[in-house]
């Protein structure tokens, strides 16, 4: 019986019957991983049960029970928790299926224990023909002091020291899934050894999605809509707002039919949802679906505060249905936000954020006087490293003791501060030039002096203090007048190292209060500025936050270290006004709640990452402000950036790099010239770059030296190493959607996906799925730094 497989042929009888041609529900099936747990995480009054080896546990009240459905997939979670043990630590156990079953995507419930980064391991995959494939997996911790970690499970706080104290710092279960080869039946799953012992992954579920396998040769490809999200998303069609509507199709059939007739969409695919108040104004389009992959596709909706469940229809190239799914719940579009957590843990990054992928940070302020830091500290922590400690075992109080004499306060710097040569034009050329979308300037760091106007709130900022200036300002309103296609955004310092009226909220590294002279400690210094308010939080951050989000308009609040906050009540009204002034907006995970998006910083995830995410890092290999003490030589060059640019958006991330300009506003000529070498890259082969989606299938394919972008009508290649004549990519198990009737060309300065003069390159697939490119070296030569193979589908254009 196979009633679920998609009969094209069949498809236009079915329309015409007006019959539904119902898709297979995306099937997971539970992976018992009971025997093998061996560790209790989660506790009723944190007595029992020890998940980081120091008595800390979860709080068992918080955790969901029994069967787990989430994102449409099942697992077993306990239906108690807190009565024994309830994960499986990961150290190498093999875990075998029932049976040898061609697999599509595995589901894993998991936390990590330490208390900080993310970590990586890989997963084996043992195959019924006795291959084996590694599946990399970038996993994170349980909670993160002192900024965020956002999961799938939250719990308010944990246990500590067997229940002796509670942390209230929020803390996190996550789930992930990942893409499976199937050209052959996996019979078991080598879990990943933990190699750091300080950081250990705990498995509380595995669940699996198994592939569709048909008896005989497929008659089409095995449709299923893996979900349909009605996102916070939005585009103008005409007068009307219309919601985006994410529909993320799959391809059931295994891998090993890659090859088969009739097992792919290889046309013109148009997606459509509709329901109770939905309709569709711009259908989703798909030109390729392998057996083994799946898609993400936006679908614009009018959505009329419609209720109840949409439906998502299939249309094939000659517009007949092909398949529908029902049963999926409406959301109307998010016009008015409370500062209610459940409802802005909905927002989403916009579109233009998701397509731009590439910005620049810029740090500059009184910090960018001294210029200076030792190797691994940033310079522009320069007035915290010079009071830590004070005495001559520190750098950087040797060398402001050396430079300046023990006479010269932090507060000294501001009067250098100048600004002199500062042109906003000439840097957002520059941004522009380098190929970014958007950029994120400082506005005030952890020294508390403002580089906008902080009115009633403070007077430590550029425009009360010299060189009284508004740069936020200058710099919004020349590249509103100069640059509107570059996105504006607002770094944000949450708390002040020495902010007196700090001091009732200081924690670690930012205790508040006036710093003691570093060089005679029974002297305070000034603050210089500083205004009579009585409660940080109310009458300096949260009004400052406002004034960035109302005032300047910042499409992306980007905050810094988190800690105590408003962002409740900032994050509704950030989002009430962009939507009453028709801009989308976002705010990343620093603000101490609700993000948007995570930030690595000088770090990138090891695989795929479905949550949105962007890594930030300097030109500096450590700093963001200006370090004099840094040979420009070491400054990333257009080969690191550009690899570094293509690996984060293979991986669904966006790459924020960093410049720190002179205090007279100089961005120096090595970063500057650096920034344009990648730039030139950009203008040829951004299109393997903007706008791109990643590849469903890249967490397969240990990815050496290539990695892979796609759109709806391309599939991008992009090699790391300069190709000799040939390019051979072998995706490790992966179904590459390359097929007969495609087009590759090698994006350089001569031949651009829009060129007219490209010539297809040959190109041919073997039985294994391993491509092989041909292209001429005087090709090869034109390009720099990476190079960009472009697959355009057959009967895309
Ligand atoms: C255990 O917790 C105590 C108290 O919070 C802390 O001082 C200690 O460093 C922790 N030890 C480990 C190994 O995490
Ligand atoms: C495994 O295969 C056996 C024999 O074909 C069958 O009886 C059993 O139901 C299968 N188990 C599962 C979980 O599919
Ligand atoms: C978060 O954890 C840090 C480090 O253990 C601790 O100092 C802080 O008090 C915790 N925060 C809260 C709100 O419990
Ligand atoms: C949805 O309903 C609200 C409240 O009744 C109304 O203000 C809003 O205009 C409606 N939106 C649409 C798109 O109909
Ligand atoms: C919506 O679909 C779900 C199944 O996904 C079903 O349980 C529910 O009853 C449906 N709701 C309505 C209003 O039809
Ligand atoms: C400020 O600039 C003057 C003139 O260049 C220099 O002599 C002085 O050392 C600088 N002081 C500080 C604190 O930067
Ligand atoms: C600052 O000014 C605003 C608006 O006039 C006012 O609401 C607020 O109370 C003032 N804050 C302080 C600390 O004076
Ligand atoms: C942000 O503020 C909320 C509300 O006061 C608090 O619960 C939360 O812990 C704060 N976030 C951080 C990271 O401290
Ligand atoms: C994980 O791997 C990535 C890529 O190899 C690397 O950049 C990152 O630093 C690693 N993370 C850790 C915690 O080792
Ligand atoms: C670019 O920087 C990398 C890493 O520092 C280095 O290996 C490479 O040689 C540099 N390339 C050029 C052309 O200087
Ligand atoms: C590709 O080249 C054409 C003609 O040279 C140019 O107009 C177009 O802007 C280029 N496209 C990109 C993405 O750079
Ligand atoms: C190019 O390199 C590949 C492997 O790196 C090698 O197998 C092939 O022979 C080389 N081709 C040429 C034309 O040098």
């Amino acid at each position: 019986m196979k009633p679920l497989s998609i009969a094209t042929l069949c498809g236009a009888l079915l329309s015409q019957l007006g019959a539904a041609n119902s898709l297979v529900t995306f099937p997971s099936t539970e992976i018992p991983l009971t025997d093998f747990f061996d560790n209790q995480a989660a506790s009723l009054d944190g007595s029992t049960g020890n998940f980081d080896k120091n008595g800390s546990t979860f709080a068992a009240q918080y955790l969901p029970q029994g069967p787990w459905d989430y994102n449409g997939i099942t697992y077993s979670l306990p239906s108690t928790w807190g009565q024994g043990d309830d994960n499986a630590i990961a150290q190498g156990q093999v875990v075998k299926l029932l049976n040898a079953t061609y697999v599509h995507e595995l589901h894993i419930v998991y936390s990590g224990d330490g208390t900080d980064n993310e970590f990586n391991g890989t997963f084996y995959l043992n195959y019924e023909d006795n291959s084996v494939k590694e599946l990399q997996f970038t996993g994170k911790n349980w909670w993160k002091w002192p900024i965020l970690n956002w999961g799938d499970i939250r719990t308010p706080f944990h246990y500590e020291l067997y229940g002796a104290q509670k942390n209230w710092n929020s803390s996190q279960i996550f789930q992930l899934s990942l893409s499976i080869p199937s050209r052959a039946a996996l019979q078991s799953i080598t879990l990943p050894e933990t190699a750091n012992t300080a950081n250990r992954l705990h498995i509380f579920a595995l669940s699996m999605t198994p592939s569709v396998v048909p008896s005989g040769q497929p008659s089409g490809p095995e449709l299923s809509v893996r979900s349909t999200q009605f996102s916070t998303r939005w585009e103008d069609v005409g007068s009307q707002r219309a919601q985006a509507v994410v529909v993320t199709l799959a391809n059931l059939l295994p891998g090993s039919l890659a090859t088969s007739v009739n097992a792919s969409i290889d046309s013109k695919y148009q997606i459509e949802v509709t329901g109770p108040g939905v309709t569709t104004v711009a259908p989703g389009v798909l030109y390729r679906l392998m057996p083994a992959d799946q898609a993400r596709v936006d679908v614009l909706v009018l959505n009329n505060n419609g209720t109840g469940n949409a439906t998502v229809q299939i249309k094939d190239s000659a517009g007949n249905i092909v398949g529908t799914s029902d049963g999926w719940p409406i959301i109307p579009l998010q016009e008015n936000w409370t500062p209610d957590p459940n409802v802005l843990t909905t927002h989403e990054t916009p579109t233009w954020w998701n397509q731009a992928k590439y910005g620049i940070f810029i740090h500059w302020g009184i910090y960018s006087v001294p210029a200076w830091g030792p190797p691994q500290e940033y310079a522009e922590w320069y007035d915290w490293y010079l009071h830590n400690p004070p005495n001559s075992s520190n750098p950087t109080w040797e060398h402001h003791l050396n430079t300046y004499g023990p006479d010269v306060v932090y507060d000294d710097f501001i009067a250098n501060f100048t600004a002199s040569k500062w042109d906003p034009s000439a840097w957002l050329d520059l941004f522009d030039e380098a190929g970014a979308k958007y950029f994120v300037i400082v506005t005030k760091h952890h020294d508390g002096y403002g580089m906008f106007d902080t009115g009633n709130t403070t007077h430590r900022s550029s425009v009360y203090l010299p060189p009284k200036r508004d740069f936020v300002k200058e710099l919004m309103d020349t590249a509103k007048a100069e640059k509107p296609n570059l996105h504006r955004g607002t770094y944000f310092s949450m708390p002040e190292w020495f902010n007196p009226d700090f001091a009732k909220y200081g924690f670690g590294q930012w205790p508040g209060g006036l710093a003691h002279n570093a060089f005679n400690a029974s002297e305070v210094e000034p603050y210089t500025g500083i205004l009579n308010i009585s409660d940080f939080i109310e009458d300096l951050q949260y009004p400052q936050m406002l004034s960035l989000a109302l005032d300047y308009e910042t499409e992306i609040m980007w905050c810094d270290i988190g800690g105590p906050n408003k962002t409740l009540d900032f994050a509704a009204q950030f989002y009430n006004n962009a939507m009453q002034t028709g801009r989308q907006v976002t705010m990343n995970d620093r603000c101490g709640a609700v993000p948007d998006f995570d930030t690595p910083e000088y770090a990138t995830f090891g695989s795929l990452q479905t949550r949105r995410w962007e890594t930030n890092e300097g030109m500096d290999p450590f700093s963001y402000g200006l370090n004099t003490a840094t040979n420009a030589s070491e400054y990333k060059n257009g080969t690191t950036i550009i690899q570094t640019l293509v690996d984060v958006v293979s991986k669904n991330g966006n790459y924020l790099l960093d410049v720190g300009p002179t205090a007279e506003g100089e961005i120096i000529a090595p970063m500057a010239n650096n920034l344009l070498d990648a730039g030139k890259w950009l203008k040829y082969a951004g299109d393997c770059v903007y706008a791109t989606d990643y590849w469903y299938q890249a967490s397969q394919s240990p990815s050496g030296s290539v990695r892979f972008l796609t759109t709806p009508t391309t599939f991008c290649i992009v090699a790391f190493n300069q190709p000799n004549g040939t390019l051979v990519v072998d995706a490790g198990g992966a179904v590459l959607p390359v097929s007969k009737g495609d087009t590759i060309v090698l994006l350089g300065p001569d031949t651009n996906s829009t060129s007219t003069t490209q010539e297809g390159l040959e190109w041919s697939m073997d039985s294994t799925g391993v491509l092989t490119i041909t292209v001429p070296e005087e090709q090869v030569a034109l390009v720099d730094y990476a190079w960009a193979f472009q697959v355009t589908y057959g009967g895309s254009d």
